[in-house]
């Protein structure tokens, strides 16, 4: 548990172009290795897929080697919720698939992941998929508050909760994994937690960058890791979804470094101003 006295790296709009630049490269990648998600391929045909796209943008992948991480990608597959690692599983009509992808630009970091469910859809996957997506946007325009940075931290998984909880649906949401600070590493300070909590978390400032990456489950909270010390399951076999961008924050707005708009579609329709970055 952080007590807020880390120390938490402040970029400025120059190293955030950088990031922008990195996010958009692991968007190109999350876009590749998704429409290589289909009945049929392996889970390791996503990864070349993106592993193709950041070596053709000169970037360079951030999981692979990481702890002695093995792939480019996570491809984490129903009741998987992350950290699944690509190989040779032929994905299967109705899969739920997870896909987290990281890429480094200049030494600037960009992280994101997004969950799909291939034909034939179960439709209360599809609506698991969704509400992740929604708690995880409305997780992200949460950090803006309303004439300026939200206050704490605490804000993201206020919203997260609240979005999960509005679905009405009995959905659990991960306290072990959360999201992170990114910059000049793929994980920094503070932890960012998908959850409320009573504490007074970090204050929000300009120059902050976040990963906000809510994990919800169709049952239990509770997780498993398996034998290759990588793949996180849920304990009672319900299936997963997660979905995650890498956010900056500006006195005027926000940036949403891995989303080809910048958020401008979600953080729009929710109110939320996107900086002026260039
Ligand atoms: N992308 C994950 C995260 O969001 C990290 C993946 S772990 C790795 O924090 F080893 F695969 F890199
Ligand atoms: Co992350």
């Amino acid at each position: 548990m952080a007590f807020g006295r880390e120390k938490i790296e402040l970029k400025t709009p120059e190293q955030i172009r950088l990031m922008r630049r990195a996010g958009l490269v692991v968007a190109e990648a999350l876009a590749a290795a998704k429409a290589a998600a289909r009945p049929g391929a392996t889970t390791a045909d996503l990864d070349g897929a993106a592993a193709a796209v950041i070596a053709q943008a000169g970037a360079t992948p951030s999981f692979l080697g990481y702890y002695d991480y093995p792939a480019t990608i996570c491809v984490s597959v129903n009741e998987e919720v992350v950290h699944g690692i690509p190989g040779d599983r032929v994905l299967q009509p109705g899969d739920l698939v997870s896909i987290d992808c990281g890429a480094i630009v200049e030494g600037w970091h960009g992280d994101s992941a997004l969950s799909l469910v291939l034909d034939d859809i179960d439709p209360a996957d599809a609506a698991l998929v969704e509400v992740t997506r929604k708690a995880m946007w409305d997780g992200i325009a949460a950090l803006w508050g309303g004439d300026g940075l939200a206050d704490r931290l605490n804000v993201v998984g206020d919203a997260v909760e609240d979005a999960v909880d509005g679905s009405g649906i009995g959905y659990g949401i991960v306290e072990e994994y959360v999201g992170h600070g990114i910059g000049s590493q793929m994980h920094l300070p503070p932890d960012v937690l998908n959850y409320r909590v009573r504490d007074r978390l970090l204050k929000l400032k300009p120059g902050m960058c976040l990963a906000i990456e809510p994990m919800i489950t169709r049952g239990t909270i509770a997780t498993e890791t398996l034998d290759d010390d990588w793949t996180v399951i849920t304990a009672d076999g319900s299936r997963a979804a997660h979905w995650e961008h890498s956010v900056a924050l500006f006195e005027d707005g926000l940036w949403v470094l891995t989303a080809d708009d910048g958020g401008l579609a979600e953080l729009g329709a929710r109110g939320v101003p996107v900086a002026a970055l260039d």
